[in-house]
């Protein structure tokens, strides 16, 4: 099962009871993940053209709708919390003209539905398919929401590296009087669908739920839905000599996967 439409009250309440937390720790410039391992990828694949129309989804803080603004979109940006949309107003109170916030929970067929016909040219959605307990509806709705053509660019933590339970190695060893550190991951499944509790940020109030899908899941969702997968991204952070090496560290192994679906 890959569908847990009856996980979404408690996924929702969840979120608005840690909403205040996250948008207090990504403040005005979000962290570090977002900066260079989401940002970047997903604005060469999405690729915005001053005017377009931009659907956000799941936009949080709206971090990431600014940006869109700040490219020159027309922003539709959406999420199930109101605690977040709200948070999002207060910090886009330069962008009344260029993003219209709403809160839209996206397994509500009939609230996506409202959102309009072939009105947008891309649509966007950073570190949250994962978090919805059911994507089936988002992706039939983007099929009729989207133009002919536009592009609809994800990114999730990467299914293959990051599955519940993943089990993160960091070693150290004195090789001959020289510091050696290496990192790995131990992954003891995949394949099969999960729902589980997860800590996104250390310290928030309460676990929130995550929904693990294998790749092929994903891909087939959308193929079989009129969309073609033309752009992936696996973005890494670069080796930093400088960083503390006393703790597990992503380097050669990405942490997201960003994938761009192109509406035939
Ligand atoms: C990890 S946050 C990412 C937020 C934002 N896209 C960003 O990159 O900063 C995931 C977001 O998904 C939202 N979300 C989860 N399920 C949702 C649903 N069914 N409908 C709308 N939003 C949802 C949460 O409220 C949360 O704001």
């Amino acid at each position: 099962m890959s569908q847990w439409s009856e996980l979404t009250d408690d996924s929702k309440s969840r979120w608005e009871e840690i909403a205040e937390f996250w948008d207090d720790y990504l403040g005005e410039h979000s962290n570090r993940f977002h900066r260079e391992i989401i940002r970047p990828k997903t604005e060469e694949l999405l690729a915005v053209n001053e005017g377009q129309t931009i659907l956000d989804i799941a936009c949080g803080n709206g971090n990431f709708s600014r940006r869109l603004a700040d490219l020159g979109a027309k922003v539709v940006a959406f999420d199930y919390s109101s605690k977040m949309i709200e948070r999002a107003k207060s910090r886009s109170k330069d962008y009344l003209n260029s993003i219209d916030y709403q809160v839209i929970d996206a397994t509500n067929v009939d609230s996506l539905t409202e959102l309009g016909t072939e009105r947008y040219d891309g649509a966007v959605a950073n570190m949250a398919l994962m978090d919805i307990a059911d994507i089936t509806c988002l992706v039939k709705a983007l099929e009729y929401m989207l133009k002919k053509n536009g592009a609809f660019v994800f990114s999730i933590p990467h299914p293959c590296f990051q599955t519940p339970n993943t089990r993160k190695i960091h070693e150290t060893e004195d090789i001959n009087g020289e510091i050696v550190t290496r990192n790995s991951i131990q992954i003891s499944k995949y394949l099969t669908p999960e729902s589980c509790q997860t800590i996104g940020i250390r310290g928030q109030p309460i676990p929130h739920l995550i929904f693990h899908r294998p790749l092929s899941y994903y891909m087939n969702l959308f193929i079989n839905s009129n969309f073609v997968l033309d752009g992936w991204e696996e973005p890494c952070f670069q080796k930093d000599e400088n960083a503390n090496k006393q703790q597990f560290d992503w380097y050669e192994l990405p942490p997201a996967v960003i994938l761009r679906f192109r509406k035939m």
